[in-house]
């Protein structure tokens, strides 16, 4: 694992990698730019939280010096990681209280429904893949498919550790966000059944340095 660059010159520098060739002709996808809208309109934490997750991944990304593909794939992923709630109900998303069976079960279809979503677009299909594997954890106990190791693709492993951190360091209807110092232990504990290491200690390096940066 090398640091050659601090995250916010790392992330800038990927980020404008990215921006340079999701703009290329020919891979520019309107379509889903207008998902991302109509999701934002929908449910602005959900956006706001894939925007977010797509900064965290990317620094987790370069942080594990991958090359620019990768990064890039992680990125898409990472954006578009739960454009599968656009089929949820806004009452099921921000319920407060536990999930009925019904409830839980539909919440636990928008990875593929994601998948399903975007991988008609040829820029995207791995990025699909990763999307549908995003709830999958590293000991096969996770969600759609139970895959585990080897079976769970680098990126979902990178997107997975970044979903959750996010979500634990935000509020939501039901809790208060938590601080860095509890978050990062909830990542902690979880490392080798939810998450797989190497994905999980980066997180906690790159969240460490951004929490020393501010
Ligand atoms: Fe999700």
């Amino acid at each position: 694992m090398k640091s050659r660059l601090d995250p916010s010159t790392a992330a800038r520098q990927s980020r404008e990698r990215w921006d340079s060739q999701f703009s290329a002709p020919g891979t520019y996808v309107p379509a889903l730019d207008a998902l991302m809208q109509i999701l934002d309109a929908k449910d602005g934490y959900t956006a706001l939280h894939c925007r977010r997750v797509r900064e965290l991944a990317q620094l987790v990304a370069v942080k594990m010096d991958w090359q620019p593909l990768m990064v890039r794939t992680t990125m898409l992923a990472a954006y578009y990681h739960d454009i599968g709630k656009l089929g949820i109900c806004n009452c099921v998303l921000n319920k407060p209280g536990r999930l009925s069976p019904a409830e839980r079960e539909a919440m636990q279809r928008h990875p593929t429904v994601g998948r399903e979503l975007i991988e008609s677009f040829l820029i995207v299909q791995r990025a699909a893949v990763v999307i549908e594997q995003h709830h999958e954890s590293w000991d096969g106990s996770g969600y759609p498919h139970g895959a585990a190791e080897d079976n769970i693709l680098p990126e979902a492993r990178i997107l997975r550790v970044c979903d959750v951190y996010d979500a634990l360091v935000t509020d939501r209807p039901y809790r208060q966000g938590y601080a860095h110092d509890e978050a990062a232990q909830i990542i902690r504990e979880g490392i080798g059944t939810e998450f797989e290491p190497q994905a999980a200690e980066t997180l906690l390096c790159v969240t460490q340095q951004l929490r020393m940066a501010a």
